[in-house]
């Protein structure tokens, strides 16, 4: 029998938070919490502890429960309450056939208003990760270089439903790249993407993501059939 741990002791709090700034110092702190693994899949938590935690009301850490519910890394269920979701929620390949009509969506919308600036962004990214050997490193700058490529996409709704895909698997890269094995991750995919991009062909670049996204989720389904996966996960 191992000890239980008791992840909201993981989140520190500095001093009184002001009250107009209460839900979103909460939702900030809960987030990096949960994205970094201190608040791992399956994490209840309960309003009063956090508002005890906080030093606030219930009313902000309702409304920032309610925020991270939106951005789908907490699922709330009648009788257990918020309950930290799971790392990629149902089925892989669905998850990645939606992110790649999102995706491929918001990069035809993006590609003719991304200026030089924005393609030297994505190209230090890029070198950031070639030169990366930190696992929750990668899967930042992995977002990050994606949202460069599809952040001048008008459409906000759509971005912010792309980025909600990106954090998920962030999420997942973070706890489950070290056990995959993959060794150093290639950057041919995203330099090849990148120029794609900045040569403004929006054919190319649409191919070469789905290649890129196709690649992720083929190694994720494999690595998510090893008995080594399986135990992790129902560890949580
Ligand atoms: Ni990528």
């Amino acid at each position: 029998m191992t000890q239980k741990p008791k992840p909201l002791h993981s989140i520190k709090v500095d001093g009184p938070i002001p009250a107009h700034l209460a839900r979103s110092v909460i939702e900030e702190t809960l987030r990096s919490a949960i994205l970094d693994g201190r608040l791992p899949c399956g994490t209840a938590l309960r309003q009063q502890d956090l508002a005890d935690l906080f030093g606030v009301s219930r009313m902000p850490v309702r409304e920032a429960l309610r925020q991270l519910e939106a951005q789908e890394l907490l699922s709330v269920t009648a009788h257990k309450g918020a309950v930290v979701a799971p790392l990629i929620q149902g089925d892989a390949t669905e998850t990645y056939e939606l992110r790649i009509l999102l995706e491929s969506e918001a990069m035809r919308q993006s590609i003719p208003l991304l200026t030089a600036a924005d393609h030297a962004r994505a190209s230090a990214y890029i070198e950031e990760l070639e030169a990366q050997h930190d696992y929750t490193e990668i899967g930042r700058l992995n977002r990050l270089f994606h949202m460069a490529l599809y952040s001048k996409a008008p459409n906000q709704r759509l971005l912010r439903l792309v980025e909600d895909g990106l954090n998920e698997e962030e999420r997942f890269l973070r706890f489950n790249l070290e056990a995959m094995g993959l060794g150093k991750l290639s950057q041919d995919d995203h330099r090849a993407m990148l120029q794609a991009v900045q040569d403004r062909d929006t054919d190319r670049s649409i191919k070469l993501l789905e290649q890129h996204l196709n690649r992720g989720v083929e190694v994720i389904t494999r690595y998510l059939a090893t008995p080594a996966a399986q135990s992790r996960q129902a560890a949580r």
